[in-house]
């Protein structure tokens, strides 16, 4: 994840905003840079590498401005250097953004059409010489306005103008930006933490909101322009890492967060300029002949989700168990199975034995895990990292997100490795994946809607999932989410499973959430419904655009974003989650710490 700093200040501003972009270094990147106003121009110096490197481009060019931006690169399209790093200059714009641009190609084909030329390999270009092209016919903020309706993608943004010596504009979709209140000095930055040395008054931006910022005022608009006020509170700097922002939970802004979380994950393993998608570490993942998955509870779902993907498109024969089954079965394992571990924490006891009992046996092994200092990411052969950033719900859900978006990289590395998808298929669905957080992101815009539900759904006392295909794991996760922050029994099924038992269950104090947007299966799964709908049993249809046409009469239908298949699993988890939370909260359940449970569990 990038970082983002940007000050209005009265003072030099340069080892300020080297001091904020040394407090985002947690994010990871490979690049960083400033840029300030200097005299009515706007000037930058970057450099690849840490922030040393920097500091000592800095110490033989000081950067004299009291009105600056700064950035630290996770780099995504184009490789870290000098050049690809931020700002990013294009006329009077100087710019520095977080996050994917989608459609970044069509908008440089267009551009380079209109005589403009780049100088880095970077999607974050496009959107300073789009803004400088709207500057040459409209003021800033109708320019700013243009230039974001342009853009497809999750991203947050700061820039500088050249001409405008006391302004900093931002804006984001996706991902997160926050504006810092000072005294006659404001503020921008990718999270609390970064304005954390400066202020403790911060106001969350919304999705599709965008700001400018001056010595005094922010003025803040909405996604259509309209001028709008978001809240100003006061945080606790030291806490800000781990700060709820606007949000009343952790679990909310954690579901909140997985564009973000699911955006850096993904760019561990895809190149966005190739689109070639690659295993971290150099693992050849053509040298397996099997893939055994162990895991626990959610980490388990995920692994569940990628056994449809490892087999459907790399066909590679894939188990998924549970790890405190696996580690005391003695399964039969061959020599040339890959085992890979999935885990939030890295440090689950069963998680963690289970890996140890693949390494014993002389298997390769793979950790997918978020925490990369655990034991599980030393103690396995490879890292294939989530940056999901610390979760701290007990229930998780931005882990899961990242867990299942690594692991759909990796079938799609596995489909190329073993030749069985070519280079343009490989393109196709990398660039799917990239779409994955911009998705994620109006997936969870579904929570007014979802949060109406949850009266009626807090007082039943079982609820039922039902889901087909990859689409199965992710209703046993919807029911783990419920049970575990709610306290109501809920089950998954696979909806085809349905008429085999579970059935007898179904009356009308018992309602059925099906997770069913259209595929080649949909059929069927407006067959089991109907089942349902004959026996009384209320329908909650979790589906897109074109589900929705065949809901059944009955049903209460919540219509997501409309994606290639491929992605569902990944886009259609924040509707269960924000199910899941909601219903807990309208039980006055404590969310972020359930009864019973704890965060890592590393006891057997
Ligand atoms: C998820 O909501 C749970 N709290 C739990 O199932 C969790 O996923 C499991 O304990 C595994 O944890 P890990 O990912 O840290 O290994």
């Amino acid at each position: 994840m990038c970082g983002i700093i940007g000050i209005v200040g009265e003072s030099p501003v340069q080892d300020r905003l080297i001091e904020s972009l040394k407090r985002l270094e947690y994010r990871g990147y490979d690049s960083a840079g400033i840029a300030g106003c200097v005299d009515g121009q706007v000037e930058r110096r970057r450099a690849k590498g840490k922030i040393r490197a920097l500091e000592e481009v800095l110490a033989s060019e000081p950067l004299n401005a009291k009105v600056g931006i700064g950035h630290t690169r996770w780099a995504t399209h184009g490789a870290p250097s000098e050049t690809n790093a931020h700002p990013h200059k294009a006329g009077r714009v100087t710019l520095v953004h977080n996050g994917i641009i989608e459609n970044y190609a069509e908008l440089r084909d267009s551009l380079t059409r209109r005589g403009r030329t780049f100088e880095s390999e970077t999607d974050t270009e496009v959107i300073a010489h789009l803004l400088d092209c709207e500057l040459e016919k409209k003021p800033p903020i109708e320019a700013m306005k243009a230039t974001l309706d342009q853009l497809t993608g999750a991203y947050a943004i700061g820039v500088l103008i050249e001409g405008e010596d006391a302004l900093v504009m931002g804006a984001r979709r996706g991902s997160p930006l926050v504006v810092g209140y000072g005294d006659g000095e404001m503020f921008i930055g990718s999270d609390a933490l970064a304005v954390g040395p400066f202020t403790n008054r911060i106001a969350y931006l919304d999705e599709g909101d965008f700001v400018a910022i001056d010595h005094k005022t922010a003025r803040i608009f909405d996604e259509t322009g309209q001028p709008v006020q978001r809240p100003v509170r006061t945080v606790a700097a030291s806490a800000a890492l781990v700060e709820k922002g606007n949000y009343r939970h952790f679990m909310e802004k954690e579901i909140h967060d997985q564009p973000d979380a699911c955006q850096h994950t993904l760019s561990a393993y895809i190149d966005p300029t190739t689109g070639k998608v690659q295993a971290p570490g150099g693992v050849d993942l053509a040298a397996f002949d099997r893939i055994q998955i162990v895991a626990c509870g959610t980490a388990s779902y995920a692994g569940s989700i990628a056994r449809y993907l490892f087999e459907r498109l790399a066909g590679l024969p894939c188990d998924v168990e549970v790890a405190s089954e696996f580690r005391y079965r003695q399964p039969a394992v061959s020599p040339k199975t890959l085992a890979i571990a999935v885990s939030q924490s890295g440090e689950t006891a069963d998680t963690l034995a289970a890996l140890r009992w693949c390494k014993q046996q002389g298997l390769t092994t793979a950790a997918v895990v978020n925490v990369h200092e655990s034991t599980m990411a030393r103690e396995a052969d490879v890292l294939f990292p989530t940056h999901a950033g610390p979760e701290i719900g007990v229930a998780s859900t931005k882990a899961f997100t990242s867990q299942v978006a690594a692991l759909m990289a990796l079938a799609v590395a596995a489909a190329a490795a073993r030749g069985r998808i070519d280079a343009m298929e490989e393109k196709r669905l990398s660039k799917l994946l990239l779409e994955a957080p911009r998705l994620l992101a109006d997936a969870a815009q579904l929570e007014d809607e979802i949060r109406a539900l949850a009266p009626e759904l807090a007082k039943a006392r079982d609820v039922l999932y039902l889901g087909r295909g990859a689409l199965f794991p992710l209703a046993l996760e919807g029911a783990l989410k419920l049970k575990e922050i709610s306290y109501i029994h809920a089950e998954g099924y696979a909806a085809g499973e349905l008429k085999h038992g579970p059935i007898a269950l179904i009356d009308e104090a018992t309602p059925v959430i099906v997770i069913a947007p259209s595929d080649p299966l949909f059929e069927k799964t407006v067959s089991n419904m109907s089942e349902v709908a004959a026996r009384g049993g209320p329908i909650i249809l979790i589906t897109d655009t074109e589900g929705a046409k065949n809901a059944p009469a009955n049903a209460r239908v919540i219509v997501g974003p409309t994606c290639d298949p491929f992605l569902h699993p990944l886009v259609y988890a924040p509707p269960i989650q924000l199910l899941a939370y909601y219903v807990a909260v309208q039980k006055g359940a404590d969310v972020d710490q359930p009864r019973n449970l704890a965060k890592s569990v590393t006891v057997e």
